[in-house]
């Protein structure tokens, strides 16, 4: 699961890893400053059930990355990443994301005290490059130098960002993806993990991808809107696990004892159920649920009957 900004939260993944045990988490960004400064439990606590779940961190300050590595790695994450593939303009203007495809070495400093304050793997998430470089010239020379301050995993987002012109969302939709360099990439290290990232649409489509040498496939925006179709039997398919529940229907019953202590704790309904409104892509009832759930979502005061209602109506959809 990729990282994604307001959507991959500690409830977001809670539910994800209600559909697969294997599949590893990944946090929002979080930049270093606001690990060291902010608030740390609201910004990096997590459920004991999410691992295997990595960090992400913003930033390009190695003395700043550190001092936030080792913080994730006191709160148990099992790895920490750095981002250098966000290209939105407030995170240029700091001077990282997507920028740092810029500046291999300052990102060899960083991942080197990163690794250096604490015993977790440090990982990268990269693009193939900006605007006008050469992704061919480029990405081969960043994972060099990336990997030389001992980074062997790798995450390409097979597209490039371009940091004038286009929205953080037009970077995720127009510079072409380009997955045959990605492939070109893993054979041209072999012993470097490298995982793709970009576009992938479901679960079948990540066995081609494996076929095609990746170690591993990240997937954001499919796996978000439509979970069911990329997260349920993943562990059966991919690792020959058993599956953590069968159908959606048995991940929504499955959510319903964390719902009930996140609302008791008075938390609300909507910060859980926000994230689940896709579950039910493409089967019958699938517009009732989003519906139900969205209008209790605007009701503060929504509780677990509001959610038992959307599930008693699925009931309904699947008998008739
Ligand atoms: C709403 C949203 C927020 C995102 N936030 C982050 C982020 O915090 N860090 C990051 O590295 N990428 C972020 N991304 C990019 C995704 O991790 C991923 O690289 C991108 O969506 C391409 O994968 P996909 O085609 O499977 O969605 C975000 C994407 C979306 C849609």
């Amino acid at each position: 699961m990729a990282p994604m900004m307001d959507w991959t939260d500690r409830h977001c993944r809670v539910f994800h890893r209600t559909l697969s045990r294997r599949a590893e988490l990944y946090t929002e960004m979080v930049t270093a400053q606001a690990v060291i400064h902010g608030d740390r439990d609201r910004l990096l606590g997590y459920e004991a059930e999410e691992h295997p779940v990595v960090l992400q961190l913003g930033g390009s300050d190695p003395a700043l990355l550190a001092q936030a590595s080792a913080i994730g790695a006191d709160y148990g994450y099992d790895a920490i990443n750095l981002n250098c593939g966000c290209p939105s303009d407030r995170v240029q203007s700091g001077c990282f994301g997507a920028v740092l495809m810029e500046k291999a070495d300052l990102v060899a400093e960083c991942v080197a005290a990163m690794r250096a304050a604490q015993p977790r793997p440090v990982t990268v998430k990269c693009r193939i490059g900006v605007d006008d470089q050469v992704a061919e010239e480029v990405l081969p020379a960043f994972l060099e130098t990336v990997s030389s301050a001992g980074v062997s995993h790798f995450v390409i987002h097979a597209r490039k960002a371009w940091l004038q012109g286009l929205s953080p969302k037009e970077n995720r939709e127009i510079p072409p993806l380009n997955y045959e360099l990605a492939y070109a990439m893993k054979r041209a290290f072999p012993q470097l993990e490298l995982c793709l990232n970009g576009g992938v649409a479901s679960l079948d489509a990540v066995p081609a991808h494996l076929e095609a040498g990746m170690d591993g496939v990240m997937i954001g925006r499919a796996a978000y809107h439509d979970p069911a179709n990329v997260l349920l039997g993943a562990d059966s398919r991919l690792w020959g696990d058993e599956d953590p529940v069968k159908t959606a229907y048995e991940a929504a019953v499955a959510m319903r004892p964390y719902i009930a202590k996140h609302l008791e704790a008075g938390g609300r309904l909507h910060h859980i159920t926000r994230h689940m409104l896709g579950l039910f892509t493409g089967q019958p009832g699938a517009r009732a649920w989003r519906r139900l759930l969205s209008e209790a979502g605007g009701r503060r005061e929504a509780g677990l009957a509001d959610y038992d209602a959307a599930l008693a109506r699925l009931d309904a959809s699947a008998a008739a």
